[in-house]
């Protein structure tokens, strides 16, 4: 007999057929959930972020549309940037609340994305499934298995892109403030050391972000991580079969 904590479910988003998946439901995915509704729930419906971000308008002009996935993605900017764009775009979060405002804003946009709740940990996301992967300000939680981590790199395509951008100048006092102790979450140095012969990783700390963010508009500087995946590593999991290579 299953647990409750091991039940999956069939998570089906109207959208391409690789965001069709089982994710795990686990209590830490329902706390985490139940945290994030939370704060979604008492802010507003342009916090944390209306506007695609800086970094992701830079970074991805250059790519060819392809198979994306948006990683926490809140209220959707990145991702409708990206569908509007021709982008095949699947976006998870851990918030339903999220999620929700999230479609709605995308139904105006007059877009089609595939949205996913789940947290990243207990995500079926297909390994390297997706062209171009993208995480702002994720704030993942650390965890003795480095479940993140392993997740954030594992949907990455041979020859695609992962991209994750942190803020470069949080204030620990103001974000404990905020709720958040950065302490607990990976910063942008667990990322960079994620990285193998088999990525070529760009990293460009402090880069000024254009377009202030945060609610007090504390948010100025970006680290930002560009990192292509070169070849499969021996330690690879399976390829998806709907994916190439
Ligand atoms: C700081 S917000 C950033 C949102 C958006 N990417 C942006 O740039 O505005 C972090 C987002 O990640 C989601 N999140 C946090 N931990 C997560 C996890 N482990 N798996 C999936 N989503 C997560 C939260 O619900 C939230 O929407």
């Amino acid at each position: 007999m299953r647990l409750p904590d091991e039940q999956s479910r069939l998570q089906i988003s109207a959208g391409p057929e690789h965001a069709v998946s089982m994710s795990k439901t686990t209590e830490a995915g329902r706390v985490l959930a139940a945290e994030w509704d939370g704060r979604y729930t008492g802010w507003s419906m342009e916090t944390p972020a209306a506007e695609p971000n800086p970094a992701l308008l830079a970074e991805a002009a250059q790519l060819r549309p392809g198979r994306a996935l948006d990683i926490g993605c809140g209220l959707g900017s990145d991702a409708i940037w990206l569908a509007a764009r021709g982008w095949d775009v699947t976006a998870l979060d851990v918030s339903q609340v999220a999620l929700d405002r999230a479609a709605t804003r995308a139904e105006q946009a007059g877009v089609s994305v595939a949205w996913q709740q789940s947290r990243l940990e207990d995500a079926a996301v297909p390994p390297r499934g997706f062209d171009l992967v993208t995480a702002h300000y994720p704030a993942l939680l650390h965890s003795e298995g480095r479940d993140a981590e392993r997740a954030l790199l594992a949907s990455v395509a041979v020859g695609g892109t992962l991209l994750v951008v942190h803020h470069a100048d949080v204030d620990v006092e103001t974000a404990k403030a905020h709720g958040f102790d950065p302490a607990d979450y990976l910063d942008h140095d667990d990322v960079a050391a994620l990285f193998d012969d088999t990525w070529e990783v760009r990293i460009e700390r402090g880069r000024l972000r254009g377009r202030p963010a945060g609610s007090e508009g504390q948010h100025t500087h970006d680290d930002v991580l560009v990192a292509r995946r070169l070849r499969r590593a021996l330690s690879d999991a399976p390829a998806d079969p709907a994916a190439p290579a």
